[in-house]
């Protein structure tokens, strides 16, 4: 089997779950090429070398710039704060490799735009991190519609709400403008507008209206440790503002006619991950939930008004559709679910698969796709700044 060596720049959150997804993908799926585990990067008082040893990369590193460069890496995986994917990946780009970027794929949309430039000209293969795409419930969701199962779309309805985001948390880099490009939105819309976008198979071409709020205006500053380096050391323990928003909602057009609403939440108290669609066609609606993400509800609205009822599918049957359920076939048997880190692992599986010239599972976004999301976070923003309607064709 071919190989090819990848590096990851960045090892928080993100860094653990790609970690994790690079190390299982050829353990339960056997992916055309298989991915070699070279190098990490992380800040200095991070420890990448102990990273390194717990996630089975054969190296660690503390100068990305190098990294990126190096003759020996074939792909360059992006899990730093939003403000380096473009430093980071534009770099990589320049050197020839092809670039998996976690979402948002920029903090702004010029970042974004210049990714996109980059990629082209380099002619070389990006991918974006949405990886609630790679839910089996989501891509079956999918499928569902591209089937003509529920119809013409009506009505799309995406919340993704969390409520971690208390006083007592500190001024993290989530929380600076600078290092985010925005708060929630940028967070949690991105998911939702990416995964209704794919799910409906339609663009949204206006946001009609928009609301932003930030309810904390300053957090406790909390030093380098806290933030992966980005902190001010010497001024830990003081306070500075918070310069994104804590929500945003917002109302659309989709392409199809659909009207749709988003709403992105850090402080939802009694909602902890809470990322949800409910999609109403002509023939049925399908709704999603990830609190509960091995499941589909499915309404069938062609069945006599008697027997119509929203029907629960446990989504852990492998197969092609209709017969069965993406991805899962090479997980556990039917009921035996699965989690959160899974995503990333059929994530991964489909990289290394569009990496070898095949076709991925479900579509995956690329740099591309990754800024038509990236316009609508920055039309929202836009709306709630205006008080008023943007058309995606004044966004680009
Ligand atoms: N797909 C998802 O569901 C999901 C979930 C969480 C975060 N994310 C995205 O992943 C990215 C990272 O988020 P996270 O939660 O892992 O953050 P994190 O704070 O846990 O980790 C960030 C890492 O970036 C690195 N870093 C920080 N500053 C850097 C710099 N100047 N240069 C190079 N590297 C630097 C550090 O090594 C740090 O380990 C963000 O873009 C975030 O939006 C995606």
């Amino acid at each position: 089997m071919s190989t090819i060596n990848v590096a990851m720049i960045g090892q928080g959150f993100m860094g653990r779950s790609h970690s994790n997804a690079w190390g299982q993908v050829a353990k339960f799926f056997t992916p055309p090429l298989k991915p070699v585990m070279h190098t990490v990067f992380g800040q200095p008082e991070e420890n990448p070398q102990a990273f390194a040893e717990r996630w089975g990369w054969q190296n660690a590193s503390t100068n990305w710039e190098e990294l990126v460069k190096s003759p020996e890496i074939g792909l360059v995986d992006v899990v730093t704060p939003n403000y380096m994917h473009a430093p980071v990946a534009k770099a990589a780009i320049a050197a020839g490799k092809h670039v998996a970027c976690e979402k948002p794929i920029a903090g702004t949309l010029e970042d974004a735009r210049q990714m996109v430039e980059a990629a082209k000209a380099a002619n070389v293969k990006t991918f974006v991190w949405f990886n609630y795409r790679r839910c089996p419930a989501v891509a079956l969701a999918h499928q569902m519609v591209k089937a003509g199962e529920i119809g013409g779309i009506r009505h799309v309805r995406a919340t993704y709400l969390q409520d971690w985001a208390d006083e007592s948390v500190p001024l993290l880099w989530r929380f600076e403008k600078k290092w985010a490009g925005s708060g929630a939105h940028g967070d949690l819309n991105a998911h939702i507008i990416d995964m209704t976008r794919f799910v409906t198979g339609s663009e949204i071409v206006e946001v009609a209206g928009a609301i932003a709020e930030t309810f904390i205006k300053e957090r406790t500053l909390p030093g380098q440790a806290a933030t992966g380096g980005l902190g001010d050391a010497a001024a830990a323990g003081g306070k500075g503002p918070v310069t994104v928003d804590d929500t945003v909602l917002f109302l659309a057009r989709f392409s199809n006619g659909a009207v749709a609403s988003f709403e992105a939440a850090r402080q939802a108290t009694g909602n902890q991950n809470r990322n949800t669609f409910e999609i109403n066609g002509t023939k049925g609606a399908l709704k999603f939930d990830f609190e509960r993400m091995n499941e589909l509800q499915y309404y069938d609205a062609r069945r006599p008004r008697a027997v119509q009822g929203w029907t629960t599918i446990m989504c852990t049957h492998g197969g092609e559709y209709p017969e069965g359920h993406p991805y899962v076939a090479n997980w556990w048997p039917d009921a035996h679910i699965i989690g959160y880190e899974h995503g990333f692992v059929n994530q991964a599986y489909d990289i290394l698969r569009v990496l070898a010239g095949e076709e991925p599972t479900v579509p995956i976004p690329d740099f591309e796709d990754a800024y038509q999301t990236q316009r609508v976070l920055e039309a929202a923003l836009l709306a709630a700044e205006r008080r008023g309607a943007v058309s995606l064709e004044d966004v680009k």
